[in-house]
Formats: structure tokens, C-alpha cells, sequence
């Protein structure tokens, strides 16, 4: 059976007191009222992680990531965290290749698969983003958009350590625009994504690979979302900033 996994990315939202305090609020409903097999992940700012993973340790629902990390490993990288740093801290996920990322920092796909191999390298997982523009949607090339990605990006990796990758669906589009795709949409691209997935890596490499789903989840579309065969969850942006409405989606399953 595939992994669900609901994942909050806060992105550069909330200080450290508003972070403890979500987070705080998050465990407390995660277990009073989560019952389903579903691993609900945080991703916090970097200078949150150390205390926001103190608050989650105990739980074997709750998960801390972070939302980037370096291709390096150390060195004369200034401002940079690196996979080793988080590790050492006992982050279990990482966002790699966010649009955001790819747009505001320009990051590819080559140094993106430089990323996903460094997590690897150090028992981290990534939480491997891939989606495409409105101007890609319109143009009907989303598909071909996507697969390239995803095989610019991972294609190098042996099918073992592909076990370890999850992989995040977000149209561009659809991310912090109330504009979701609709459920068909999303379930389309989701079973694009996975017969790509298992023509290099195989079926059951495929058929075991948890694919999110992000853009404008909300409360009250998560239910249609996820029911659909291919969404095995979501990585949720601006609903995980509000512990009731992230909690109601992670318990839409
Ligand atoms: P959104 O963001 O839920 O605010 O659309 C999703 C994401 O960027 O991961």
C-alpha cells in the first residue's frame, strides 16, 4: 500500500513564537483526532526546525522537513544549510524544486538532481516538486513538460534509491491563486506521472511512489482530491498556516 502523506509548507511565514505556537496547536489535534494511516509532515523555516522537530518527536504520524537545502555538502557556501546540517538534526524530508524555487532562484533541473542525490547520500527524502505554467496548461504540453522534468531531474537515480523519493504535482497555475485544478486534472497528471515513473523504474517501483498534490488545497476540495486513485495526499501552502483548516484536510482522507 502507498504512503499518504499531508505535508504543510509554511514557506517564509511566522516567526519562531507563531511557528511553536502552530505547531503546538497541530500535535494537539493530529492526536486527539487523526486516526487514519496518514503522515503529516511540517515544513518549517530553517531557524524553526530544531524546536518545531522537538515538539513532533513522540508522534509516529508527524514528520519534520525542511523546504530546500544545498547541493553541497559543506564548504564556502555562504548562507546555505546543507543536507548533512539537517540530518544532524533529524529532519526526515526535504522540498526540493519548488516553483518558487525554480522561478525567483532560478534552480534547474540538472542541480536539482544534484539535490535529490545529496538527500539520498544522507538518509533524507526528498519531497521531489514538479508542475508546470499556465502558458505550458494552455498550450496543452503539460504532460511532456512534467515527465521532462521529472527525467532531467531523477532519471539518473538507481530504482533502489528511488524508493525514497516522494514526488509533489503543483501546477503553477493553481499555487496561491484560489484556482485548483479540478479533481480530473489532477488524477490525469498523477497517472501520467506514474506510468513515466514506471517505464524507467518499473511498475511496483511505481506503484508504491506517493504522489502529492499542491495548489489551493483546501478544506473544502481535499475530500475530492484525494479520493481520486493516483493522489495519494497534498503538500499543502496557505491552508497549513491555519492549524484547523490543515488538520480537516489531513483528516479529508
Ligand atoms: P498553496 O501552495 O496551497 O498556497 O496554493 C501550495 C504550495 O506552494 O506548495
Amino acid at each position: 500500500m502507498r504512503k499518504k502523506i499531508v505535508a504543510g509548507n509554511w514557506k517564509m511565514n511566522n516567526d519562531l513564537n507563531e511557528g511553536l505556537k502552530l505547531t503546538s496547536e497541530i500535535v494537539g489535534m493530529v492526536n486527539d483526532e487523526v486516526t487514519d494511516d496518514v503522515s503529516v509532515v511540517i515544513a518549517a523555516p530553517f531557524i524553526h526546525l530544531t524546536k518545531v522537530g522537538d515538539m513532533l518527536r513522540g508522534s509516529d504520524k508527524l514528520f519534520l522537513a525542511a523546504q530546500n537545502c544545498s547541493e553541497h555538502a559543506s564548504g564556502a557556501f555562504t548562507g546555505e544549510i546543507s543536507a548533512p546540517m539537517l540530518k544532524s538534526i533529524q529532519t526526515d524530508y526535504v522540498i526540493i524544486g519548488h516553483s518558487e524555487r525554480r522561478e525567483y532562484f532560478k534552480e534547474t533541473n540538472a542541480q536539482l538532481g544534484k539535490k535529490v542525490d545529496i538527500l539520498l547520500n544522507h538518509q533524507l527524502r526528498p519531497i521531489f516538486c514538479c508542475g508546470e505554467s499556465l502558458e505550458v496548461r494552455e498550450a496543452e504540453t503539460h504532460v511532456e513538460f512534467v515527465c521532462q522534468q521529472l527525467t532531467e531531474s531523477l532519471f539518473h537515480l538507481e530504482a533502489e534509491s528511488f524508493k525514497d523519493v516522494v514526488l509533489a504535482y503543483e501546477p503553477i497555475w493553481a499555487i496561491g491563486t484560489g484556482r485548483t485544478a479540478s479533481a480530473q486534472q489532477a488524477q490525469d497528471m498523477h497517472a501520467a506521472i506514474r506510468n513515466h515513473i514506471a517505464n524507467k523504474f518499473g511498475q511496483e517501483i511505481a506503484d508504491n511512489l506517493t504522489i502529492l498534490y499542491g495548489g489551493s488545497c483546501k478544506p473544502g476540495n481535499a475530500p475530492e482530491l484525494f479520493s481520486q486513485p493516483d493522489v495519494d495526499g497534498g503538500l499543502i501552502g496557505g491552508a497549513s498556516l491555519k492549524s484547523r483548516d490543515f488538520v480537516d484536510i489531513v483528516k479529508s482522507y
